[in-house]
């Protein structure tokens, strides 16, 4: 089939791609002239493992194309997917749609014949309503559907939840554009992925559903870790003895210091706004937003404890910025508060991040010292701290850690390591919900 996907950005880019490796002839269009002409010498704008093979191989074999033209390729195509950022607005959390409807009128100058257009950016309950009305009313003559058709792709592993769904959401009740998606889909149907045909209000709504859900997970599991920090119980325990209820499930039961990225903080609050905007507030949700905001400003605080209560004129070493490993997408990290709580209680920041730092230098204040690997980050330090749980810090050498630092003190945020493992190379260690309470005095015994 022919495909068109309007915006070459982190969803674009990556169902493009994919889509052109299930077979079909795909052109992925992009306003920025300088990301088509970085797309067609083969180089790929954002951090995403196994990308930039999957491009180049897909435009190698010709079923892969870029171009900033968007309407000659529409006008050949079965399908048109509408993949453009749909950013928080400044100040009232509402999801920005500018970018979406911009789109729909150019898809609509250049329809022709029966087009099916699909929402894939994730919208508010409604967008695919209003997005049907700026086309019907620029062309009453047209042949076209509208459907929503959310990703549930997780940074990092885009390509893997692309090609192994759990399920693929059609949102529409018109047969003729239900059979088109599920041409576009079939090598995945074949796969034996479930096709879900919902209509297109439930399936938008479903998207900011699912990721509240899953924030909601980990924002309670955090909260869990608070609570065993203090009666001395294991969280890690606590969500493997809950995850193994097939009704809870294990995933996305890992304490941390709050979770961050392009989507759960912007999702949960248009969730938010939604729902207060239909009367029918989602208390859970807002509890839960405001719940990880405190938390990540929180994690300076348990890093200020480690260091005797104060961190002015200190040296901390900041292991890992990105808001979760194998991506350089700082939006919204955790890193982001906790570095700026520390600074603000006089701290001295090095930090060192395998994919982040450049994007982390146009977020963070200027005097951060960016270091080449974990141990130049370590050189001085009064006290590192992990935040992002990548692989390279999970087998790192404490003895030479140690030996760089000035005193032995490390905030693990991700529980990378266990307590007795580094407490036994004489380091002062905290983590998360794994307090152990000094049987004797009540207290936990390493802040004692
Ligand atoms: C999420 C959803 O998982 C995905 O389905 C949706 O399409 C986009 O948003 P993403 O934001 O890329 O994906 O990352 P995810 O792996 O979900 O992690 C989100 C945040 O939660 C990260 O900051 C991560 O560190 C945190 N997290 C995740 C936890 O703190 N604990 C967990 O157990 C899982």
């Amino acid at each position: 089939m022919k495909i068109v996907m309007v915006g070459s950005g982190y969803v674009g880019l990556v169902s493009g791609a994919c889509f052109a490796d299930f077979g079909h002839e795909v052109v992925c269009v992009d306003k920025m002239e300088s990301k088509i002409t970085a797309l067609k010498q083969g180089e790929i704008p954002i951090f995403e493992p196994g990308l930039a093979d999957l491009v180049r191989s897909n435009a190698e074999a010709g079923r892969l194309s870029f171009t900033a033209d968007l309407a000659g390729p529409v006008s050949q195509a079965d399908a048109v997917f509408i993949a453009v950022g749909t950013p928080s607005r400044r100040g009232d959390g509402f999801a920005d749609l500018s970018y979406v409807y911009a789109a729909a009128r150019e898809i609509a100058h250049a329809l022709d014949g029966y087009t099916v257009i699909v929402t894939k950016s994730t919208v508010p309950v409604g967008t695919g309503d209003e997005v049907e009305r700026i086309i019907r009313e620029l062309r009453p003559d047209a042949e076209f559907e509208v459907v929503s058709n959310p990703e549930f792709l997780r940074e990092g592993a885009a390509i893997e939840d692309f090609k192994r769904p759990d399920r693929i959401v059609i949102g529409t009740e018109e047969l003729r554009a239900q059979a088109v998606m599920a041409d576009v889909y079939r090598p995945l149907y074949l796969n034996s992925a479930p096709i879900l045909n919902i209509s297109r209000r439930t399936a938008e709504l479903t998207k900011y559903a699912a990721n509240a859900f899953l924030a909601t997970k980990i924002t309670f599991i955090n909260e869990m870790a608070d609570l065993c920090e203090q009666v001395g119980a294991n969280v890690q325990d606590v969500a493997r003895g809950m995850g193994l209820d097939n009704r809870i499930g294990g995933k996305f039961l890992h304490a941390g210091p709050g979770y961050g990225g392009s989507c759960f903080p912007k999702d949960t609050l248009a969730l938010i706004k939604t729902a207060q905007d239909y009367g029918t507030p989602s208390r859970i949700v807002e509890t839960v937003a405001s719940v990880n905001d405190q938390r990540k400003r929180a994690m300076a605080k348990k890093v200020v404890a480690a260091c005797g209560g104060s961190v002015r004129g200190k040296t901390i070493a900041v292991l890992g910025l990105t808001f979760k490993p194998n991506t350089d997408d700082m939006r919204d990290a955790p890193s982001l508060a906790i570095v700026t709580a520390l600074q603000d209680g006089g701290a001295i920041i090095r930090a060192f991040d395998p994919e982040g730092m450049e994007q982390a230098k146009a977020m963070l204040p200027s005097e951060v010292t960016y270091c080449k690997d974990a141990y130049e980050c370590v050189e001085g330090a009064d006290a590192a701290v992990i935040v992002t749980e990548w692989n390279i810090f999970r087998a790192l050498d404490f003895d030479r850690i140690k030996a760089a630092m000035v005193t032995p003190i490390l905030a693990d945020l991700r529980n990378v390591y266990r307590a007795e493992q580094i407490r036994g190379k004489g380091f002062t260690y905290v983590d998360i919900g794994r307090g152990v309470m000094a049987p004797d005095v009540g207290i936990r015994a390493d802040v004692a």
